[in-house]
């Protein structure tokens, strides 16, 4: 092999075929090896001087001796934020593409609890008639956690629900989609306030842990936890307890401290937790080719990349 390489891994074989069959290289300069297994990326890691991936296996970082550029297919990198990873690597990460995904699934399960989903078609598989009414989102509160992209996605959709957005950030800086921004250290002011509460903030060594069992019981027992970041962002014994307790609402989870949620998990027995499998924000090699090809053009030409990360902030 004497040309130059680039490596795209994803765990779904289908997937990283698309995602390689979708790189524009401005000229023809590099091979391209799309790979699915630890065992098939072995063969190439060596060689590779960019790595479009997902959930790249760690182990094999140490081997790509020869690697500039790590382009992440999604949004979170915590697995790219590892001593494996040199500092001389530039990483790079999705952004601009979920927020209408997520913000969605955010909305949607909203909606699921006001509107009474579960109780009407319950009733229907039952042909009862019987009047309840639906709870409402305008007049609301959402306390968005996070005001990325996708934090701020969300709070303009809830904004047009006539939800009333605070959000948190490490600054506390205002930002136009939500009525109140408060410092982190603030988050609990927050947290009381709000009838959602949505975590949108990256997993780093600030944010893990962030919602402890202090934080949930500054929450209202009647607000809900919609969790769209990182499993580790929540203490989940601590979010059991508070559900044993009656002490929340209920929780909306897209991600885990483990995944796949193991079976026995006792998170899946709740009447009021709502398990989805990590598909709130997908990645699809339509909308992140663009996005690729893009800082593929900017790196051939020695231009600043597109979404780098700052390893020491972690995103
Ligand atoms: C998905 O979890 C992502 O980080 O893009």
């Amino acid at each position: 092999m004497t040309a130059r390489s680039i490596l795209v891994y994803h765990p779904d074989a289908g997937e990283a075929e698309a995602y390689a069959r979708l790189i524009k290289q401005p000229r023809p300069l590099f091979d391209v090896h799309a790979c699915a297994t630890p065992a098939a990326a072995e063969l190439y890691v060596a060689h590779a001087e960019i790595l479009y991936g997902w959930d790249f296996p760690r182990e094999l970082l140490r081997e790509a001796t020869r690697l500039r550029w790590v382009q992440n297919m999604g949004a979170g990198v915590e697995r790219f934020l590892v001593p494996e990873l040199p500092k001389r690597v530039a990483l790079t990460r999705v952004a601009g593409v979920f927020g209408p995904w997520m913000a969605e699934y955010v909305l949607g399960w909203c909606l699921w609890f006001t509107q009474r989903t579960e109780l009407f078609r319950a009733q229907q598989r039952e042909r009862r008639w019987s009047q309840a009414d639906p709870l409402r989102l305008f007049g609301g509160t959402l306390c968005v956690v996070g005001l990325g992209d996708i934090g701020r996605t969300i709070a303009r959709s809830a904004r047009a629900f006539g939800m009333r957005v605070l959000g948190v950030t490490q600054s506390g800086r205002k930002v136009a989609e939500a009525a109140r921004v408060y410092r982190v250290r603030d988050l609990k002011t927050a947290l009381a306030a709000a009838d959602f509460v949505v975590l949108t903030v990256p997993l780093t060594e600030t944010t893990r842990g962030l919602i402890g069992a202090a934080e949930l019981a500054a929450m209202k027992p009647s607000a809900w936890l919609v969790n769209v970041a990182r499993g580790a962002i929540v203490d989940e014994a601590a979010l059991l307890e508070s559900l044993w307790g009656n002490r929340l609402g209920g929780a909306v989870l897209d991600v885990f401290a483990e995944e796949p949620l193991p079976s026995g998990h006792p998170l899946w027995e709740f009447e009021n937790v709502v398990i989805t499998p990590h598909i709130s924000g997908p990645s699809t090699p339509g909308e992140i080719a663009p996005l690729f090809n893009d800082n593929l053009r900017r790196y051939l030409a020695r231009r600043p990349l597109r979404f780098l990360v700052d390893r020491k902030r972690g995103y």
